[in-house]
């Protein structure tokens, strides 16, 4: 059995609003909220970055699942924001924790779906050998987008969210986890400057190519309705529970129209539908992790509850993964 024995989350202070976003590319609040449903999302202050908002996700995961440093045996980190392109964000969380030295890895360009397949990582190695696993799902988007592209900087923000899991009994369990991948359609959603295909120069780099993030859009949306709701209802029906069972489903957060057209395609219930997207925008692999955590915090999950988390991603990915509260 795994558990997960503490939930964990972090927003920065700094509010960015529609209007503030009105201020600096041609776009309103009318169309950024009838197309995605945001409101506001949080940036990073200037001397924050993904490990600020890492440690300070997994410090408060920590503290719920009442362990400290010592206690950790592995950290796994899943963001498309690192800190820096070599060593790995979960390395440098490790000495900034002042863990032991415990084995530490990122799943780094799983998109939004990367934590869900973190947390699926995770329960594999704790299968293998008990151990307590901090599960990090991070971005820092703002400093990576373009400022000058309304059509994706007015999707994101930045937070971080985590949990610690481990085996045996905690505060929920973690049934199971579906994940799947169509790397055919690798190119509806991709940032492709600072690879090998497209290294950087000072050329790209001056023409702002190592922020253009690519985006099909009515292609992701047509994905990402299809194979969540498909990953949801294949993994209730090899645990054998009904959707009517589930008091709540917490999606990944890019979209309330997504999110709507998942909620009907699988016919539950509004209120069973976790939705703070209009408070925070897109926070990539942080949206379910951070969603849970608010959850939790706000008591809107009680014992006995079966949660569903559900995700997709660049890839393109998708995951889903169920809770037993
Ligand atoms: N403000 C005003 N107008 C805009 C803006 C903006 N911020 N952005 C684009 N437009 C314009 C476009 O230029 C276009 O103008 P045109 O018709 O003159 O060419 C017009 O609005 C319509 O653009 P569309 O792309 O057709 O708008 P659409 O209704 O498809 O909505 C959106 C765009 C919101 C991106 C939608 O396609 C969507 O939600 N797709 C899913 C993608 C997604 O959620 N990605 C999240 C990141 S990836 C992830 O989470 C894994």
């Amino acid at each position: 059995m795994t558990a997960v024995l503490g939930f964990g989350g972090y927003v920065p202070d700094r509010v960015m609003t529609n209007d503030d976003w009105a201020a600096i590319v041609d776009t309103d609040d009318e169309w950024i909220t009838t197309r995605t449903g945001i409101k506001e999302r949080r940036f990073a202050a200037d001397d924050q970055s993904t490990l600020d908002l890492s440690e300070l996700a997994a410090l408060t995961a920590m503290k719920d699942a009442g362990l400290n440093q010592d206690d950790i045996d592995e950290i796994v980190v899943a963001t498309d924001t690192p800190e820096v392109y070599t060593p790995d964000t979960a390395s440098l969380l490790q000495d900034r924790l002042g863990c032991r030295n415990v084995p530490t890895y990122d799943l780094g360009g799983s998109g939004c779906a990367g934590w869900i397949q973190a947390i699926d990582v995770a329960r594999a190695r704790i299968a293998f050998e008990p151990k307590k696993v901090l599960v990090v799902g991070v971005e820092l988007i703002s400093r990576l987008i373009s400022w000058e592209d309304r059509a994706t900087c007015v999707l994101f923000g930045d937070a971080a969210g985590a949990v610690v899991m481990g085996p045996g009994d905690g505060k929920a369990e973690l049934l199971d986890v579906i994940s799947g991948t169509d790397g055919s359609k690798a190119d509806i959603l991709t940032l492709q400057t600072g690879g090998t295909r497209h290294p950087f120069t000072v050329e790209s780099a001056a023409a702002g190519d190592h922020q253009r993030l690519e985006m099909k859009g009515s292609e992701v949306f047509r994905e990402a309705v299809r194979r969540m709701s498909a990953v949801t209802l294949e993994l209730l029906e090899k645990l054998d529970r009904p959707l009517s069972e589930v008091a709540l489903l917490i999606p990944h957060q890019a979209n309330k129209r997504i999110i709507d057209a998942v909620g009907h395609k699988l016919g539950i219930e509004e209120d069973k539908v976790f939705i703070n997207v209009d408070r925070y925008g897109n926070t990539g692999s942080a949206t379910v992790p951070l969603g849970l955590w608010e959850a939790y915090e706000q008591g809107r999950i009680k014992p006995g509850d079966l949660v569903v988390l559900t995700a997709f991603g660049a890839g393109f990915h998708w995951a889903s993964a169920a809770m037993q509260f």
